[in-house]
């Protein structure tokens, strides 16, 4: 397993910030999420570092969805992060952590009515428009409020990313934005424009999510940017606001190759100031917001290994206290892991085993075919590269309650999230 900065080996033992394994389980029990606080702040750091520019004010929103609770909120505002909310939940929790709610900005494709007034009772600071209906909406909501609201318009670019490549296309299926290629969007935007109670700002876009190819950025910033000139030169309205979404891609295992992301955030700012003189625009502010690049390999999951069984068919398998309850994303695509045995690090890796959770579904697994020294029941099992997409798409799934979250730092180690109890499973129950 690859070891991220942070992660030490300290008699046969795995320490995440100078916090063992072993005390983590004694203090919390596993399965337990252990995210190393140095590693977010230093990725927080990092982003504001090299996301800057001289021709504009620059802002980077933490894409909530990765991984929400109110410590992340609280810790990311320390940076000045703004965030990227799409929901009731994720919006009060950043209101309950006393984020700056003018820096939050509220995505989705189907917003809700009640939601919508929610986001103007909180004064949240920009509202990401998706579709006419949603227009409409939100148009009513701030007239009948009294209040002006600052908006983007979410659009698509035909900028199809895959990890490895981008191809470009007119006709694009996305269930989110308004394609640049749709005539019908000229005339949105000419009314989202004219309405007294909205400010138009600009537009939003984000082209996907793992991408290694920094040429699909890129290329997204250069359709965006002649798309907003060509909306400038038409309709005569000033683009002041571009939101460029996240996606950048993070290591999970060996078959990842990420980009090194100072020296791309740089040039994605170089080609955007350059986009920007090519057309002429009076851009005044460029945001991005990255869920996965900046929380992801910071979390890992702890795991109890139970059995272990070798099947039939000759398929060696390693059961932990976990699973698809708290990590869905290999049920739901393939998604590929490392993961060691935290209290044996120096361990030879004889075996090639299979990782199966305690849920009951056969596609309950974790990974499959990894090398690792042999398994004893009671080891520790340890995924890296779980802080994203994890703890967010957990699920009850057989009653089990969801795991806690720990944060550790140069020693120390606090909770900042309890573990469900079975009480808590129960408590809508009527
Ligand atoms: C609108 C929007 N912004 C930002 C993100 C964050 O993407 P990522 O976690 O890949 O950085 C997403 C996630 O898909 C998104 O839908």
């Amino acid at each position: 397993m690859h070891l991220f900065k942070g992660m030490t080996i300290k008699n046969n033992e795995l320490n995440i910030s100078e916090v063992g394994v072993t005390k983590l389980r004694e203090k919390y029990q596993t399965p337990l999420y252990v995210y190393d606080e140095n590693l977010i702040e230093e990725t927080c750091a990092l982003f504001v570092d090299n996301f800057k520019s001289s021709n504009f004010k620059t802002e980077i929103l933490y894409a909530s969805k990765a991984f929400s609770c109110l410590e992340i909120y609280r810790v990311a505002s320390k940076f000045g992060l703004g965030f990227d909310v799409v929901s009731f939940g994720e919006m009060y929790t950043a209101y309950k952590a006393g984020v700056d709610m003018s820096k939050v900005y509220f995505h989705g494709n189907n917003k809700t009515v009640e939601e919508l007034e929610y986001a103007l009772k909180l004064n949240v600071g920009t509202i990401v428009i998706d579709n006419d209906y949603e227009y409409e909406i939100v148009n009513k909501l701030a007239e009948k409020n009294n209040r002006y609201v600052d908006v983007l318009l979410r659009i698509n670019t035909g900028i199809d990313a895959h990890t490895h490549e981008y191809i470009k296309t007119a006709k694009d299926d996305s269930k989110f934005g308004y394609s640049v290629y749709d005539e019908n969007i000229f005339h949105l935007i000419n009314n989202i424009n004219q309405q007294e109670n909205l400010n138009f700002k600009g537009f939003h876009s984000h082209i996907g999510s793992q991408i290694f190819e920094e040429n699909s950025f890129f290329e997204a910033v250069r359709t965006v940017l002649e798309f907003s000139k060509n909306v400038q030169d038409r309709l005569n309205i000033n683009i002041t606001v571009l939101n460029l979404g996240g996606g950048f891609g993070v290591y999970y295992t060996a078959a990842d190759k990420p980009f090194e992301l100072g020296q791309f955030l740089q040039k994605y700012i170089e080609v955007v100031e350059e986009e920007q003189g090519n057309y002429d625009l009076n851009l005044e502010k460029v945001v991005i917001e990255p869920g996965r690049s900046l929380i992801c390999n910071a979390g890992s999951t702890l795991y109890t290994i139970g059995g272990t069984k070798k099947t039939f068919a000759g398929r060696e398998y390693i059961f932990v206290d976990g699973g698809m309850g708290d990590n869905p994303r290999y049920a739901l695509y393939k998604a590929k892991y490392e993961c060691t045995i935290a209290n044996n690090m120096n361990g030879e890796a004889t075996e090639e085993y299979t990782i199966a959770g305690k849920y009951c579904e056969s596609g309950d697994i974790l990974i499959k075919d990894i090398k690792l020294p042999k398994a004893q029941a009671n080891d520790l099992l340890l995924v890296s590269s779980t802080g994203a997409y994890n703890y967010s798409m957990a699920s009850n799934y057989n009653r089990l309650p969801k795991l806690p979250v720990v944060f550790v730092k140069n020693g120390e180690h606090r909770l900042v999230v309890k573990r469900e109890t079975l009480d808590d499973l129960i408590k809508q129950d009527i």
